[in-house]
């Protein structure tokens, strides 16, 4: 543990000190080849923690499903609905997001999933002329 609390306490902050790491940008360019080779271990760390960082937050959010029906008579290989349209009556409306509870029959369930994805889809209604 001792060798650990030396190299955080004393290795660490001399070779930091060390390094030639000029007070403005434009003193980057007066930096001699020996001063840049002396900051590449410098640089590739830092560079290296930062990637794995964002790869850890990267890896965090899912990928969205390629899928658009989530639910609906998944044990099918095919999801068809037939109906008679003489038993439409005046005024029908179908869910055309996949998220219904009464699929085919529109439940109001797009709205929430359009609030929660930012999509913009809503049933087709089939409407009898007055
Ligand atoms: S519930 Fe799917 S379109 Fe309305």
């Amino acid at each position: 543990m001792e060798s650990v609390s030396t190299l955080v306490k004393v290795s660490l902050p001399n070779y930091l000190r060390n390094l030639p790491i000029p007070n403005s940008i434009s003193g980057f360019a007066k930096l001699s080849g020996s001063d840049w080779l002396s900051l590449v271990p410098f640089v590739g760390t830092v560079s290296l923690l930062v990637y794995v960082t964002l790869q850890a937050f990267r890896q965090k959010s899912p990928k969205p499903s390629p899928l658009v029906n989530l639910k609906v008579q998944k044990e099918s290989s095919k999801v068809v609905n037939m109906v008679d349209i003489e038993d439409l009556g005046d005024k029908v409306c179908y869910c055309r997001c996949w998220r219904s509870k009464k699929f085919p029959l529109c439940d109001g369930s797009h709205t929430k999933h359009n609030e929660e994805t930012g999509d913009n889809v809503g049933p087709l209604v089939l409407k009898r002329k007055a």
